[in-house]
């Protein structure tokens, strides 16, 4: 059993499922996979209208949980969610927290697809600080480039930040070598499939899993999911 962190399913919102067949279909391949829970996470950026990105989120998922239910898919849990771009400007928005994983104060937050920059910490402290938010960084293992390039993230996780792996990085070198770093400091809080299609980015697992299970065990699959749930239950709005 596994939870997706991270997957862009909810149909004809961003670059993910391109209609509810595809969403649909996606959903059913994570049910076949034995996924407990999936996480919906659309892209959202930093300077976005806010109310406007949750209004076209609820729409186009009452879509699909409405052809769920009337083709009768066998499907996960869902939760709403959202994968924040974060720029410097982010702290300085209103409303920051609506984007949380719903019922909790998890903030999914992808980085700039540029190398580690020094104002990352500074303005994820200040989103922690000012919105009450507790950050999960997406797909961390896309930005560190070697094992030793975990101590990037001291100061993350001093703040108290959390992160997700894509599972499906364990199956490339480069990629194997981060996680493996990244599971011996504890600091794989989730996994993700970061599903986008029924193809090259799919959200079954099973592969990455395997690989996973091999080096660590099969119990780790198990271990990563108690973590997620626990992370998921007790950050919990109060
Ligand atoms: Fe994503």
């Amino acid at each position: 059993m596994y939870i997706d962190f991270h997957t862009h399913i909810i149909p004809e919102i961003d670059d993910g499922a391109k209609d509810v067949g595809m969403a649909t279909a996606m959903l059913e391949i994570a049910y076949e996979n034995n996924a407990d829970t999936v996480i919906l996470t659309p892209h959202v950026n930093s300077g976005a209208d806010f109310e406007h990105f949750l209004q076209t989120r609820k729409k186009k998922f009452n879509l699909l949980t409405k052809e769920l239910k009337t083709s009768r898919v066998a499907h996960p849990n869902l939760m709403l969610g959202a994968e924040v771009l974060l720029d410097g400007a982010l702290s300085e928005r209103e409303n920051v927290r609506s984007l949380c994983i719903e019922g909790t104060e998890l903030l999914l937050l992808e980085l700039p697809y540029t190398p580690w920059n020094s104002w990352y910490n500074h303005e994820i402290y200040n989103i922690i600080s000012k919105h009450e938010v507790i950050p999960v960084m997406a797909h961390i293992d896309r930005y560190l480039r070697s094992p030793k390039d975990i101590r990037k993230l001291d100061a993350l996780v001093s703040f108290g930040v959390k992160f997700q792996v894509n599972a499906s990085s364990f199956l490339s070198f480069s990629g194997r070598r981060i996680i493996r770093e990244l599971a011996a400091e504890g600091l794989i809080y989730a996994f993700g499939s970061d599903c986008h299609n029924l193809t090259n980015r799919s959200p079954d697992l099973s592969k990455a899993f395997r690989a996973l299970g091999k080096k660590f065990g099969e119990d780790f699959i198990d271990y990563i999911y108690d973590k997620t749930y626990d992370m998921l239950e007790n950050n919990t709005i109060k």
